[in-house]
This record gives structure tokens, C-alpha cells and sequence, in this order.
């Protein structure tokens, strides 16, 4: 099973906007465009493991909009690649694979360019597959 958090429930350095159609929820974080802008989400994991964040979001220029991704303060990706979706209301989900703890984990995505991050939906926990663990 999986966890959705939305972005307009986290903290979001930016405004929380609704003026692209096809989100989830009531909106979505419009990052400010600069270097650092931010979305930060407090995860609740039953079990620590091996998690795919799924990251949905927008990015309606032809322009990449990398996000460095930190699990509790540590780099999980340095420049996660955000590239363009087609428009503002095409909403694709990103899968990064982290290590979540038991209980209470801060997931931050930060903008690593002046152009500031895509519009961000929500983030989807979902524990991996023991099986597909084992196996790396
Ligand atoms: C437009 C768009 C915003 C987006 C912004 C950007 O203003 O309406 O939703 O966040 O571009 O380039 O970041
Ligand atoms: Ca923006």
C-alpha cells in the first residue's frame, strides 16, 4: 500500500496554487523560482525499510528543473532530473528509491538552479517489495 502526502500540505517555499488542472488534492506547491526553494514533507513509516518516493509534478517549459532530495539531512540525490512534462497540466511521478526509519522521517526536496523547482503534487510512500531488496 502507499502514503499520499500533498504538497499543499507540507512546507512549501513557494505558494500553494490550483491554477493548473489535474493535480491531486485541493492544489499544488508552485516553488519560488530560485536556487533553494523548497518542499519539505514529515513521513510516518510503519516499518523501516527500503521506500520508492514518488514524486508528482509539473514543469510546463522545456527546461530541466533539478531538486536535490534529503531524507533526514542525508543526500539521497544530488540533482534529481525534473525535465519538462509538456505543460503546466501534464502531471508525471518521479520514482526515487530511499531508506526510510520507523516513525517520524523529513523528506526535503531543494531546487539546485535559479530556475527553482516544477510544481510539485505530492509525494507517495510505498515500502519496496522484500523480494526485489533481497535481490540487489
Ligand atoms: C508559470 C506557472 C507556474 C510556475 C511558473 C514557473 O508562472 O503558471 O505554475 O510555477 O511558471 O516557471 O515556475
Ligand atoms: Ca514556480
Amino acid at each position: 500500500s502507499s502514503t499520499r502526502l500533498e504538497a499543499e500540505n507540507a512546507v512549501c517555499q513557494g505558494t500553494v496554487d490550483s491554477d493548473h488542472a489535474g493535480y491531486s488534492g485541493t492544489g499544488f506547491c508552485n516553488t519560488t523560482n530560485a536556487v533553494g526553494a523548497s518542499v519539505e514533507w514529515t513521513v510516518n513509516a510503519p516499518t523501516a525499510g527500503s521506500y520508492t518516493l514518488g514524486i508528482r509534478h509539473a514543469n510546463g517549459t522545456t527546461v530541466n528543473r533539478p531538486m536535490s532530495v534529503t531524507v533526514n539531512g542525508a543526500v539521497v540525490a544530488a540533482a534529481q532530473a525534473f525535465p519538462g512534462t509538456g505543460a503546466w497540466t501534464t502531471w508525471q511521478t518521479v520514482p526515487v528509491t530511499a531508506a526510510l526509519q520507523a516513525g517520524t522521517n523529513t523528506v526535503r526536496l531543494s531546487a539546485t538552479t535559479a530556475l527553482g523547482g516544477p510544481n510539485i503534487d505530492y509525494l507517495e510512500t510505498t515500502a519496496r517489495p522484500a523480494m526485489a531488496v533481497a535481490l540487489e
